[in-house]
């Protein structure tokens, strides 16, 4: 689990400290993020951890409206200035102890959760199975290798998620380097 005030040390050092708008990497695992999306478009979806909104403009043109929230205040002041589009909300906020009101029909975590402790990974799949619509989707994608600052790798995160009620996982691919998982809400 990160300590308080890691994410913003980290951006007042560099502004994209984890080359999300430039990597290639990167740019490959939001282009598969956002195709393995089952709906053409969805009406409001819901993106903790978004950032400096790279995945926040792809994730903008399938849905009418975004909510995108992230701890970070200088990650959205980039985030803002990247995504200028009126269907989308950002705002600082943190999960879970924070989360959006109303029902989502489409809640996307992407290298978020093992930032997490286990308690707040919990509150984030509670949270996020109440919030979304039935036949919503919840989509997650993280890095499979274990790394300093992680309290659990991508696989035992998206494990965590699978054995949760109310879930029933609809798509799964993983690679050497990331998992990705969609689930539906039944
Ligand atoms: C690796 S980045 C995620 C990048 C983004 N989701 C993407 O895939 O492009 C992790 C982000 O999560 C944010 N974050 C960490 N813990 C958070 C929390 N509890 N609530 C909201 N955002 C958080 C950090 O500030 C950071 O911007």
């Amino acid at each position: 689990m990160t300590e308080p005030g890691y994410f913003d040390d980290l951006y007042a050092r560099t502004a994209d400290p984890w080359g999300l708008s430039t990597s290639a990497y990167e740019a490959r695992k939001y282009a598969l993020t956002v195709a393995a999306l089952p709906h053409e478009r969805y009406q409001r979806c819901f993106e903790p951890g978004c950032a400096i909104g790279v995945l926040t403009a792809l994730l903008a043109t399938r849905c009418d409206e975004l909510v995108a929230w992230d701890g970070a205040p200088r990650a959205l002041e980039q985030a803002r200035a990247r995504v200028d589009e009126p269907g989308v909300a950002f705002a600082l906020g943190r999960v879970p102890a924070s989360w959006p009101r109303g029902r989502f029909d489409l809640v996307v975590v992407s290298e978020l959760l093992y930032f997490l402790g286990e308690a707040d990974r919990a509150g984030v799949r509670d949270k996020a199975c109440q919030s979304l619509l039935p036949d919503g989707h919840l989509v997650a994608v993280h890095w499979r290798h274990a790394f300093d600052e992680a309290s659990t790798d991508g696989d035992a995160a998206h494990a965590e998620l699978d054995a949760t009620p109310g879930l029933t996982n609809v798509l799964h691919a993983v690679e050497t380097d990331f998992r990705l998982d969609v689930w539906a809400r039944e």
